[in-house]
């Protein structure tokens, strides 16, 4: 994609700059702290930049392996509808090539767009949430144990 650079450091990164784009996103508020945390610890990281701004990120954490698991995609409001999602998640998975499944959960309404990507729905997937409340809320959980 022309105009736009890569990045795959996070220490290259700017963690006020990237918490500003996940609330602008929006994918919600996340800390500084958290995100070197969470970034630090992610085998393949991805940021991209347009005329020296941040405008989209995401990452795999990875065992280098058995599985990969892809989060904390977004791409700045102002550049959305571009492609630029699908080029991080096209580069995210080329990274985590090699392992034996790649995974991620969708918020509720982008099924479609991982779905386009060639991911397909998981039917045993199951998660332990810290605030299961909120996830259920928004749709993330159905707060059972078995298939409805
Ligand atoms: C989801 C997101 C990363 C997509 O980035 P993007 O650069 O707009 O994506 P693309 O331009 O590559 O879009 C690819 C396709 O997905 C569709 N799409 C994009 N965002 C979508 C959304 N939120 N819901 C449903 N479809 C979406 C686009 O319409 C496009 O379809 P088309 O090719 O038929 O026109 C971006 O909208 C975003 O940051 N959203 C807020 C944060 C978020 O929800 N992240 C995902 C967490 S699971």
């Amino acid at each position: 994609m022309d105009g736009y650079s890569w990045v795959h450091r996070v220490d290259d990164v700017n963690l006020e700059e990237l918490a500003h784009l996940y609330r602008v996103a929006p994918l919600g508020n996340k800390s500084p702290q958290a995100l070197a945390t969470v970034f630090g610890n992610s085998m393949f990281v991805c940021f991209v930049y347009s005329d020296g701004a941040l405008v989209g990120a995401g990452r795999a954490l990875a065992d280098g392996v058995d599985c990969a698991y892809i989060g904390d995609v977004a791409v700045h409001p102002d550049h959305q509808g571009r492609g630029l999602g699908s080029a991080i998640m096209r580069r995210l998975v080329e990274l985590a090539d090699g392992h034996k499944k790649i995974i991620l959960y969708a918020n509720p309404g982008t099924e479609d767009f991982y779905g386009r990507l060639g991911f397909l729905r998981m039917k045993t997937a199951m998660g332990i949430w810290s605030d299961p409340g909120r996830a259920i809320e928004i749709g993330l959980l159905s707060g059972e144990h078995s298939q409805e």
